[in-house]
């Protein structure tokens, strides 16, 4: 193991032994998050959900197999990729997570993308997406690549909208492919400023 790959390990172990909010209490696993650590492509979700706090692994449920066929379809290889979520523990009944848990939680989602250093993050949900552009709406932006000083942002639906509204699945099917469009140099995102207290977080 080399040292980054050491420190991205002690972060999934912070994770796994973590208390910080009552979502702590309630988990069968964390689910810290699973890929390289040289990964130039990072997927952020939302939350864990039954499947995830059963194996401790993100993305293995219901979402997580659809995931993998847009993955699949869109040529890219989901070991090549590192994916996690916007919080690591799963909410009872699956409802949204609270602002305090994203807060509690948010340290560990920075260390990683500093450490990691992804050239590409794509959000997938609101959640996921409000870190980055916290006034937008998703149905306005989603699909669409944005730089945001020298990383570039590539928000997208959660795939479980889609499973949940069959209307979206073409959607997040189009949006992968624009995914794929632009990691191969075909579709140039815009350059975005994010709003003053995104840049206060120094979160990039
Ligand atoms: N939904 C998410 O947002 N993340 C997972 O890991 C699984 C389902």
């Amino acid at each position: 193991m080399d040292e980054r790959e050491q420190k991205l390990a002690q972060i999934h172990e912070a994770v796994r032994q973590c208390h910080r909010c009552p979502l702590g209490q309630g988990r069968t696993h964390a689910v810290p998050g699973a890929g390289p650590v040289n990964a130039t492509v990072m997927f952020i979700g939302e939350a864990p959900g039954f499947y995830e706090d059963q194996q401790g692994e993100p993305f293995v449920g219901a979402s997580g197999k659809f995931l993998n066929q847009l993955l699949e379809k869109a040529g890219i290889d989901r070991n090549s990729v590192y994916i996690t979520n916007v919080i690591k523990c799963r909410p009872p009944g699956n409802r949204d997570p609270r602002q305090e848990e994203i807060a509690a939680c948010r340290p560990y989602l920075e260390e990683q993308i500093a450490l990691i250093n992804p050239q590409v993050i794509v959000t997938l949900g609101r959640f996921s997406m409000a870190r980055a552009f916290p006034n937008e709406k998703i149905s306005q932006v989603h699909g669409q690549p944005r730089k945001v000083e020298g990383r570039i942002y590539f928000p997208m639906y959660h795939p479980a909208a889609a499973l949940h509204q069959p209307s979206l699945r073409r959607v997040v099917e189009e949006d992968f492919m624009h995914l794929k469009e632009m990691l191969s140099g075909a579709l140039k995102p815009s350059e975005y400023t994010p709003p003053p207290d995104v840049e206060q977080l120094s979160l990039f």
